[in-house]
């Protein structure tokens, strides 16, 4: 749906040698929710303003629907914007007009018979919850409720993408959860290909499927949600997934390096989670366990864990073999064995 080819962009008024993005290739698949993570500055939002048009390439290629955008005119430009629709932190709601109003500029725009527009625009606040608030103006709204306006004046036009510059990153955490669930909902429901972007892995980890990590104009890591978190190849990948889980114990700098044994982490998923392992291992190998960190959560709908295990006496060597045996993958992460 989405390719980026080697693609590089530096504003004019930037000091020269510091690229806003810097080669960057990479490709969103239909239906697919692509989370894309960075610090403030890494370049995010020119990459989402670069599917839309609203930026363009200094060198590569921006391919969205089988269209290079670029290379589209005026008219080219106004198909895609309504085959892609946007969303906004700060929501970008036209104070002047109400909530209907909001939602309908989109396909006023596009030249809609009025009942159209009407029937469309109920449509879409029913879809996001606010029906009964189509007469109020953006200063009478939470920033949930404002967010939803933005979420309906997106899916105006009816567009195969929606794209995301940190739509959560202005609402509190229950705010956060209910329109990260809208979305979700979206993709779901619609099919809608979604891109998403924020400096919040908690985010990430809700609901995308895959990410990128963007570091100073750079992907210094891609791949399925999964593997980007529970096993993070980058130290920007590393850094994102500390901030909302804490170290996870058992490395060298982190709590608990000093402990004796051969040091393990264990991954266990889905199933796996919950099953009674650690027990039975100690008492088939004869080896004892400490446990210096650990953590139980969800990827999107699969719950996962992870554990930083100190593993002495007996036969470590079969624990290891055993846990493998089960499905947990085991990494060593220093100790005697290292
Ligand atoms: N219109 C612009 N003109 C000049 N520099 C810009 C412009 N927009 C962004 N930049 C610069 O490009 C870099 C990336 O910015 P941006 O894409 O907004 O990052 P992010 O969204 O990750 O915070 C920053 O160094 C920023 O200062
Ligand atoms: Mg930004």
């Amino acid at each position: 749906m989405i390719t980026f080819e080697d693609v590089s962009k530096t504003y004019g008024g930037q000091a020269s040698g510091r690229a806003a993005l810097a080669g960057v290739s990479l490709s969103v698949a239909p239906g697919e929710v692509f989370g894309v993570i960075g610090a403030s500055g890494a370049g995010k939002s020119t990459l989402i303003r670069l599917i839309n048009g609203l930026e363009t390439p200094s060198s590569g290629k921006v391919i969205v629907d089988g269209d290079d955008v670029a290379a589209l005119g005026v008219e080219g430009l106004r198909s895609l914007r309504r085959r892609v629709g946007m969303i906004f932190q700060h929501f970008n709601l036209l104070s002047s007009k109400t909530v209907a109003g909001n939602v309908a500029f989109p396909l006023k725009l596009a030249g809609r018979p009025d009942a159209e527009v009407r029937a469309r625009t109920a449509e879409l606040l029913a879809r996001v919850g606010l029906s009964d608030f189509a007469g109020k103006y953006p200063a009478q709204l939470s920033g949930g409720q404002k967010q939803r306006v933005g979420v309906a004046r997106a899916l105006a036009t009816g567009p195969k993408v929606l794209l995301c510059d940190e739509a959560t990153s202005a609402l509190d955490p229950e705010t956060t959860e209910q329109i990260l669930e809208l979305v979700s909902g979206l993709n779901r429901e619609l099919g809608l290909t979604i891109v998403l972007i924020t400096h919040e892995m908690d985010v990430v980890r809700r609901v995308c499927d895959r990410v990128a990590v963007l570091e100073a104009g750079r992907v210094v890591e891609t791949g399925p949600v999964e593997q980007v978190f529970l096993h993070p190849a980058s130290a920007t990948a590393r850094r994102f997934v500390m901030e909302v889980e804490g170290p996870l114990g058992g490395v060298p700098g982190e709590a608990g390096a000093s402990v004796d044994g051969r040091l393990v982490r264990l991954t266990f998923r889905g199933e796996a989670t919950y099953r009674p392992i650690l027990g039975a291992v100690a008492r088939e190998t004869g080896v004892d366990y400490s446990i210096l960190g650990g953590r139980i959560h969800r990827l999107r709908e699969t719950p996962y864990g992870q554990l930083t295990l100190s593993l002495t006496g007996g036969d470590v060597e079969a624990a290891i073999a055993r846990f493998q045996a089960d499905g947990v993958r085991v990494d060593l992460v220093g100790g005697a064995g290292r």
